[in-house]
């Protein structure tokens, strides 16, 4: 094993509910696959609560984000072994002396080099204090050839000035490539294989510009609702929760120029030149192509689900926004006046979350008869989540007399392939961050282009009351009003299924 694979991550917030719902199930996942092994690293857990390293293992191990098999297993035993805790006032930086102290003893104990992954899955209040007490230890130091990394969870900022300021802070003590800032989606597996769609098949270049594409709709969509996090969700809402980050990732990759490579650099300016081509919202847009809407209580079956207003942590006048819709449009060459339409939601009736390319009709269509509700114009679904994978609408002839038309399905599905494991988005970002790739991981520049687009939004809505915010019924798909910024008579919203491949022939919500 070369010594730079060799590293310690330390989780701070390793007591939350990030830490063990996701980060220590990924890293156990690479274990398992034997991507990550024994004498290679091991985990320190960081966080205020008083624990031992065998009470932090306990918590691990009791909780059921690993399936029961696993935690009997003795790859478990292993994996445990590797676990260990450490008690910190995050907030006080001379407390990171102890930090310090107790990373030599487990370096020494496990013979691994300075190699160290900060994982601050912490409230965003914390990221500045605690970069300013990593550095004040020179725990930001790689000059000697170790490497010191920062990975951040989102939201990075909650405006533009906050954003910018965050970056600053931090460029005071880690440098720009030393900063890993997650965007969980992009970690996923159908997103990144919407690039080797795009860009490994020469079918779709030509077809992928305003001559032949009508629109783009991209939707997320949760059937869940804010749950316990209304307290979070207060001060977020949907537009900053999803949209300035996940869907204007999508978007990016859907929209994007073919980079020069497939290294971090050529990626992340393709990126940055979309976000920064995405037309401003001027004040008249933002009321005409922005829908905003909040859940309401409704029964769904024979439950009653609470409203937003209802959840826990949340104001009983609370005006958050809990669904968004938008059309938005690229200024440049190749995707001039071609509209996209974004939408996300809490407490819809399904969750998907999909990229769907509207090509345009044929210039004059030949045949007048048609099945009912059958796709005038080709459609290429691409399904990030679930059944992921990639479906194309065409139409054929139906047998008999006539040329009756209907259209059909061809699929991909990933759950075709029996034998093949989908990653979760965690285990491919923690991968790529101990092997210094950060070609997945959104650079500072992107993420402040991406909120000088929200930022005016947000400010509009937080100073003018009378925008609205449409109530919706829980388990419907959001205010009916976000039909009225589709172009055009013909088109609509998709109503997404499911299972892609029933899409159209029979619709499991
Ligand atoms: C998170 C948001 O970033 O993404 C959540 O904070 C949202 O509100 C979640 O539920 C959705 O992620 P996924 O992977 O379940 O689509």
């Amino acid at each position: 094993m070369k010594a730079d694979n060799k590293f310690i991550l330390i989780i701070f917030g390793a007591s939350g509910d990030l830490t063990i719902r996701k980060l220590i199930p990924a890293v156990f996942r690479l274990f398992k696959g034997k991507l990550l092994t024994t004498g290679q690293f091991i985990v320190l857990g960081v966080s205020r609560t008083e624990m031992s390293d065998d009470q932090f293992r306990h918590k691990i191990l009791k909780s059921d984000f690993i399936n029961s098999d696993d935690r009997k297993s003795d790859l478990m035993e292993d994996f445990s072994k590797l676990l260990h805790y450490t008690r910190l006032n995050t907030s006080e930086p001379e407390s990171y002396s102890t930090l310090k102290e107790r990373l030599d003893e487990l370096c020494k104990i496990h013979k691994l080099p300075e190699n160290f992954l900060f994982y601050l899955s912490t409230p965003p209040s914390l990221f500045e204090v605690i970069a300013k007490g990593l550095s004040k230890f020179n725990l930001n130091d790689d000059q000697d050839g170790t490497f010191k990394r920062l990975i951040i969870e989102k939201p990075f900022g909650y405006d533009l000035s906050s954003s910018r300021e965050l970056n600053a802070q931090l460029h005071t003590c880690f440098e720009e490539d030393q900063i890993y800032r997650i965007d969980h989606y992009l970690g996923k597996e159908t997103v990144q294989n919407l690039l080797v769609t795009r860009f490994s098949n020469s079918i779709f270049e030509p077809l992928w510009n305003r001559n032949y594409i009508h629109h783009i709709e991209i939707t997320a969509s949760e059937k869940v609702g804010v749950g316990s996090r209304g307290g979070y969700y207060e001060s977020s809402g949907a537009l900053r929760d999803m949209v300035q980050n996940h869907l204007f990732n999508l978007l990016a990759m859907v929209a994007m120029e073919p980079p020069v490579n497939m290294q971090a650099q050529s990626i992340r300016n393709e990126t940055v030149k979309v976000f920064q081509s995405i037309r401003r919202f001027s004040k008249k847009d933002i009321r005409k192509n922005i829908i905003r809407g909040q859940y309401t209580s409704a029964h769904i079956g024979r439950k009653k689900v609470n409203g937003y207003r209802e959840e826990h942590g949340v104001d009983k006048n609370s005006e958050t926004e809990t669904y968004v819709a938008m059309k938005a449009f690229i200024d440049n060459w190749r995707w001039s006046g071609i509209p996209f339409y974004i939408r996300t939601g809490k407490c819809l009736p399904t969750r998907v979350t999909e990229i769907v390319v509207h090509f345009k009709s044929t210039p004059h269509y030949l045949f007048k008869e048609r099945h009912e509700n059958v796709d005038k114009n080709n459609i290429l679904v691409i399904r990030i989540q679930p059944d992921e994978g990639i479906l194309l609408k065409f139409g054929i002839k139906t047998p008999g007399t006539g040329f009756k038309t209907k259209s059909v399905n061809m699929d991909f599905r990933y759950s075709d392939y029996a034998d093949i494991y989908m990653p979760e988005a965690y285990e491919r970002l923690l991968l790529d961050a101990v092997h210094g790739d950060a070609t997945l991981y959104p650079r500072s520049d992107s993420v402040e282009e991406a909120w000088k687009i929200i930022d005016p939004v947000l400010k509009e809505w937080e100073s003018n009351k009378d925008i609205k915010l449409y109530g919706y019924p829980a388990g419907t798909w959001g205010p009916e009003n976000a039909d009225e910024i589709i172009e055009g008579k013909e088109n609509q919203w998709r109503y997404p299924c499911k299972n892609l491949s029933n899409d159209g022939i029979y619709c499991e919500l």
